[in-house]
């Protein structure tokens, strides 16, 4: 059997030691992809591969085509919106994410970007705390457990609004549970995004929510860039000058908004929120891990094509 990890963004030197370890003991051989430059080069490195991990890498039906033998897709990582589920599904290939593993590399960014935008991006000029503000949690999964955690320390009140996970869950956490999105927006000064990209959430937070926050309301994006109306965002962010938005993954319009609205937006070169060894190491070992279960044992725990 042979195990691919194709990763644009190659995982650090000591996760694919770790991962190579595991595949070699299970008796299976390991492939490597990284930095690669062209869907071909993908193509081909698939064409024999029983299982593959990825990490934000498009598996596109194309590249389920070129796999002949693939029977199981590992996203090292929580977001699947990179796989193509129906392609995947088509093919009788098993999908599953690893979710948790890369969480708390995500949530300290996250954290990091609040401080970072409430101190004019470490500028010289009058800052603002975090004490006694008001955080929205959007949503509270793994991540946004994380970063309630993390802004408990800093004194803040922590707000949640998750349609998914039971009041009481959040409640003795500590969390002022909002039954809205509305809700969530028009308390909270600073909001942390931890919602998938999905049809139902792609470009939904835009106008009417971003207008509802406090002043000097502080948007911080570390979960997909879909999931913002853009054309919106300059909306807002011209009508309310005391509106920040900060994101791990640069917005399409990106350089407009830098342009048009300066140090009151922000965003990483290159998606970073899951860009720590320990991440690696956790979401890429956990991928081995699951492969290696599913070929020996059929276990499908983490299966989300279910
Ligand atoms: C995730 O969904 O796990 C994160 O967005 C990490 O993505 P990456 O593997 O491309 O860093």
């Amino acid at each position: 059997m042979k195990v691919l990890v194709a990763t644009d963004k190659p995982f650090a030197k000591v996760a694919v030691e770790g991962i190579k370890q595991i595949v070699e003991d299970a008796g299976y051989e390991l492939a490597l992809l990284e930095k690669y430059t062209s869907e071909n080069e993908l193509y081909a490195a698939v064409a024999d591969v029983d299982a593959m991990i990825v990490r934000s890498d498009k598996v596109t039906k194309e590249v389920v085509d070129h796999a002949k033998k693939l029977k199981i897709v590992v996203r090292a990582g929580a977001g699947y919106d990179n796989l193509d589920l129906p392609a995947c599904t088509a093919k009788g290939i098993v999908a599953m994410n690893t979710p948790g593993q890369n969480s708390n590399a995500v949530a300290e960014l996250a954290a990091g970007m609040m401080v970072f935008m409430a101190r004019n991006q470490f500028n010289p000029g009058t800052g603002s705390e975090l004490l006694g503000k008001n955080v929205g949690i959007h949503a509270y999964g793994n991540v946004g457990k994380l970063v309630a955690k993390i802004a408990k320390g800093f004194g803040m009140n922590i707000y949640a609004f998750d349609p998914f996970v039971k009041k009481e869950t959040m409640e003795a956490e500590g969390v002022i549970v909002c039954n809205s999105v509305e809700e969530l927006y028009s308390k909270c000064h600073y909001i942390s995004l931890h919602i998938p990209a999905t049809e139902q959430t792609k470009k939904s937070i835009g106008y009417d929510l971003l207008s509802k926050m406090p002043k000097g309301g502080t948007v911080v994006n570390t979960a997909r860039k879909e999931v913002i109306n853009e054309e919106e965002l300059v909306k807002v962010l011209e009508e309310r000058a005391d509106l920040k938005y900060a994101s791990d993954i640069a917005a399409g319009n990106h350089a407009e908004l830098v342009e048009k609205f300066g140090l009151r937006v922000f965003a990483t070169s290159k998606k970073m929120g899951a860009e720590t060894s320990e991440a690696n190491v956790n979401a890429g070992l956990a991928s081995a891990n699951q492969i290696v279960k599913f070929l020996k044992t059929g276990d499908t725990t983490f299966q989300v094509n279910k």
